[in-house]
């Protein structure tokens, strides 16, 4: 779907198509588990956050060098177009590649050199949020945010992703403060798999400013009152939901139930690649399985521009709106 939007919620390690993971294999020298990409697919098939995950950091392996996170940022970057987004905020993980002995600066030059020319060539305006693994040690993160110093020109937000459950956002605390002393905007993954207590401490402890799924806030009626009066926005991802089983199928997701309480929802496709569907894919799924119509598909793409950190451009934030306000649905 084409209706003009800004993407929140995307990882760009999620947007790995087998066919770029085996050709990315093949230059590196790197070798996949799997005979070929009808075979990787089949390993698509997932029971809960975890279990994707595990496959998500394995195909990790074939990322190695700045051309290749370069590579990997332009084909998003062309998809997401194609599919009316006009505005991305992309998270990476750092640890995942660290850990691998690739360094902080490849990943980070890699993805900066497609970003910082995607408006020329995609159309798409573009930030970076650096994402801390929640299943990691807080000093590793703050080890992660020192090593980043060089590069935040690049990098507009911190947010906090990774298997949640056993791991609330408060072991974060100082790492998100040294990230704000530092001019950085704060997100947090929370209420995906994890109680919606993990949303209230992203918001108290962490102080964030967004929180990515949140989809659990629904249990607690206090807190959906909170993030109402508060207008915090909520990234969620429906397809994501489905495929690591948060809903059982997309005719149940609470879209039009969070809409309906006045929660500020965007729609978003969290790891396309592996859940079957891209911005504009992911718009076209909700309208036809929750039968939503055309002004509720207006809300969410105005809704994504008004959660975006654009602040220090609000022109072109009215830019956008007015793009959402004149798009002719066909
Ligand atoms: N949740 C948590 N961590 C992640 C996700 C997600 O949906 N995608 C990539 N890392
Ligand atoms: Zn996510």
């Amino acid at each position: 779907m084409h209706l003009p939007k800004a993407e929140l919620h995307l990882h760009i390690e999620g947007t790995l198509e087998p066919e770029l993971a085996f050709a990315l294999a093949a230059r590196n020298g790197v070798d996949l588990p799997y005979a070929d990409t009808e075979e990787l697919r089949t390993a698509y098939l997932f029971d809960d956050l975890q279990s994707f995950l595990d496959l998500y950091y394995a195909l990790m392996a074939v990322l190695r060098t700045e051309d290749d996170f370069t590579e990997l940022a332009d084909a998003y970057l062309a998809r997401a177009a194609a599919q009316g987004v006009r505005h991305a905020e992309i998270f990476f993980d750092p640890q995942a590649h660290t850990d691998r002995g690739v360094p902080i600066g490849t990943v980070i030059e890699g993805l900066g050199r497609a970003l910082e020319r995607s408006e020329e060539t995609h159309g798409v305006s573009t930030q970076l949020i650096m994402c801390f693994l929640r299943d990691k040690s807080a000093e590793s993160a703050l080890e992660t945010l020192e090593a980043a110093k060089p590069y935040l020109h690049r990098i507009s937000a911190v947010g906090l992703d990774s298997a949640e459950v056993g791991h609330p956002p408060a072991a974060f605390r100082e790492v998100y403060e040294a990230a704000g002393a530092l001019g950085l905007r704060k997100v947090a993954h929370a209420g995906e798999e994890g109680p919606p207590s993990y949303i209230t401490e992203a918001l108290d402890v962490l102080g964030v400013e967004r929180v990515d799924h949140g989809l659990r806030c629904m249990e607690d009626p206090e807190l959906v009152e909170r993030l109402v009066a508060e207008r915090v926005p909520l990234t969620l991802c429906p397809l994501s939901n489905v495929r690591l089983r948060a809903v059982d199928v997309l005719e149940d997701h609470p879209l039009p139930a969070m809409m309906a309480a006045g929660l500020l929802c965007t729609v978003n496709s969290d790891d396309p690649a592996y859940f079957g569907g891209y911005a504009g894919d992911t718009f076209r799924a909700v309208q036809e399985a929750l039968g939503l119509d055309r002004e509720q598909l207006r809300t969410l793409a105005r809704n994504s521009f008004e959660a975006a950190f654009l602040d220090h451009d609000e022109e072109r934030r009215a830019r956008y709106l007015s793009e959402v306000e004149a798009y002719a649905f066909d």
